[in-house]
């Protein structure tokens, strides 16, 4: 194959209508810091370095999540692709795509592999990943998506049937509204023959989870803080790194990690591009990421409400981390 067909089977649009992942930027940091209780959209945290911190975690020892979805994705990709024989591979919040890889296998051993759809906010990963996929995956076609997820679901391509994933408990990270909205997308857009792939955290032990989001060598630290270059470096504001301290726990009531950022001490924070100036006192915390934990029943339940039927259920023999395949039910 010549570079210009090997290049033709590459695409990498970027959503026209959105302006790019960081458009919403100024105005998300001015309602988000000016809130009582204030926070920050987690989506910001995925510039090329925070991409690349989350890499990082995925392989920390106390990190479970990845290695365990890993492992229970190897184990069920030939029984699900049997199942359904799809020939499209469409993928949220797909970043290094390196578990998608056991999944692309499997449907590539079964002789279907056609087409992969990686949508994600972090541009510089996206094309990244699709470009190392391509070298990898001769036959396949890749038409990458720089954008929103909780904007583009409706973005689907034709053809298939297709699987659509959304791995790494990413949806424990929306809301319990944002995650019905976003699943009520999916469940919209699948057709009959067509099949949805979540993996979820699981409910668990508070020491075994909040060890997974405080590591020992502080690279969730230096990811939590990364939103804050983000910021200053978009948005021209004089954060100071080392006057936040990271923290998360578990909200055992939400049943939900939650991360924040808290000063030091107090002290106002100037935003050049939004004529903003913020103040912290001592102790007061920027929330910027949740990530919900799950029961079966809480899943089911989540699926039920947007329209979508569980099909099938795997979990490890830990019962850390769960995968459920759905379909519409309508
Ligand atoms: N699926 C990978 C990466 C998980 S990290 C895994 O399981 O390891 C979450 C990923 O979702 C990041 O790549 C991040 O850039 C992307 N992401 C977060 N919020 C997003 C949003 N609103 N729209 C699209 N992508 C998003
Ligand atoms: N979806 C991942 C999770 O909830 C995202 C994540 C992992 C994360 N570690 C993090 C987000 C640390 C922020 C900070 O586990």
């Amino acid at each position: 194959m010549t570079s210009s067909q090997r290049a033709s089977r590459i695409e990498i649009r970027r959503r026209s209508r959105e302006g790019g992942p960081f458009a919403r930027l100024a105005e998300d940091v001015r309602r988000g810091l000016t809130k009582t209780r204030k926070e920050l959209p987690p989506k910001y945290f995925y510039d090329a370095r925070g991409a690349e911190l989350f890499e990082q975690i995925s392989e920390l020892p106390e990190y479970y999540l990845t290695r365990t979805e890993h492992a229970l994705l190897a184990q069920i990709a030939d029984p699900v692709v049997a199942s359904f024989r799809p020939t499209t591979l469409v993928e949220f919040g797909s970043g290094s795509s390196r578990k998608t890889r056991i999944l692309l296998d499997a449907i590539a051993r079964a002789g279907l592999l056609d087409l992969y759809v990686p949508i994600d906010v972090s541009e510089e990963m996206l094309r990244q990943t699709a470009h190392a996929l391509g070298e990898n995956y001769p036959g396949l076609r890749i038409h990458g998506v720089i954008g929103d997820f909780e904007e583009h679901v409706e973005a689907l391509p034709e053809g298939g049937p297709r699987l659509i994933i959304f791995l790494g408990s990413t949806i424990g990270n929306l809301t319990p509204d944002e995650a019905t909205g976003f699943l009520r997308n999916v469940a919209r857009v699948l057709a009959p023959q067509d099949r949805f792939l979540l993996g979820t955290d699981l409910v668990k032990e508070v020491d075994v989870l909040e060890r997974a989001y405080n590591d020992t060598a502080g690279v969730t630290a230096t990811f939590n803080r990364n939103i804050l270059s983000v910021i200053n470096q978009r948005l021209n504001a004089h954060f100071d790194l080392d006057r936040f301290d990271h923290s998360a726990f578990y909200n055992r009531e939400e049943s939900r990690i939650e991360m924040h950022l808290v000063a030091r001490e107090s002290h106002r924070v100037a935003i050049g591009a939004i004529d903003l100036t913020v103040d912290f006192s001592k102790g007061e915390s920027i929330r910027t990421e949740i990530s919900c934990k799950y029961t079966q029943a809480m899943v089911e339940a989540m699926l039920e409400k947007a329209g979508l039927r569980m099909t099938r259920w795997d979990t490890d023999t830990n019962h850390f981390f769960a995968l459920s395949l759905s379909a519409a039910l309508h």
